[in-house]
């Protein structure tokens, strides 16, 4: 009887530890600012953002997400970062740019292209970029790539998804974030509940 009394008390104690751990770490407001595409990725297949400023050299799938995705689609990068373009998948595609800062002078690839092609640009100018597969634009094949830091940005809310025409996909991270706790707690749970059957379960003895 005082041994389920304890169990639960741990039990309880150790989640609460848990909770209070990712709350100390979770307010980050900073970090729900996206580059502002203007509307450009709104709607597009795939959909995901990554911020990989930071990142030297990043990877952007060409026909992800069933076929006509560019992941990430909306993509975060340092000036001077070097961007891998892909071919996955089994249809073809090709990458061209439809706007770009001034004097950028990035070239995309026009040619249609299959799985295992790849196709390198490295962005030296600030600024936004978007870019698109002509055979599938009209499915929604196409991407954003915001360089350097003085970009139009666009804070992005959890469920309320405010201002500046911020779409559905901004809730993933918190999402994420759920799922990140909870499994914390079902892991402490886990090994709490371990501890007392290693304890008391396996090898207990009656009170002297
Ligand atoms: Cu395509």
């Amino acid at each position: 009887m005082s041994d389920g009394m304890s169990r639960r008390g741990f039990v309880r104690t150790a989640a609460g530890a848990t909770a209070l751990g990712a709350g100390a770490s979770a307010p980050a407001t900073a970090q729900s600012k996206q580059p502002d595409f203007g509307g450009y990725t709104d709607g597009a297949k795939g959909g995901d953002y990554a911020d990989k400023r930071g990142s030297k050299e990043v990877t952007v799938k060409v026909g992800a997400g069933g076929g006509v995705a560019f992941a990430p689609t909306n993509l975060w990068i340092d000036t001077g970062t070097k961007v891998t373009f892909e071919w996955v998948g089994n249809q073809s595609h090709n990458v061209l740019f439809e706007a770009m800062p001034d004097g950028a002078g990035v070239s995309g690839h026009e040619g249609l292209e299959g799985s295992g092609f790849t196709h390198e640009i490295t962005f030296e100018s600030g600024g936004l970029y978007k870019y698109y597969c002509q055979p599938h634009k009209g499915l929604g094949m196409v991407g954003g790539i915001a360089v350097g830091g003085d970009v139009a940005t666009k804070a992005v809310e959890s469920s309320s998804g405010g201002g500046g025409g911020a779409g559905g996909a901004p809730t993933i991270p918190d999402s994420a974030k759920t799922i990140g706790v909870a499994a914390s707690v079902a892991m402490v749970t886990t090994l709490g509940l371990t501890y007392f059957f290693v304890k008391y379960g396996g090898d207990y003895s009656p009170p002297e």
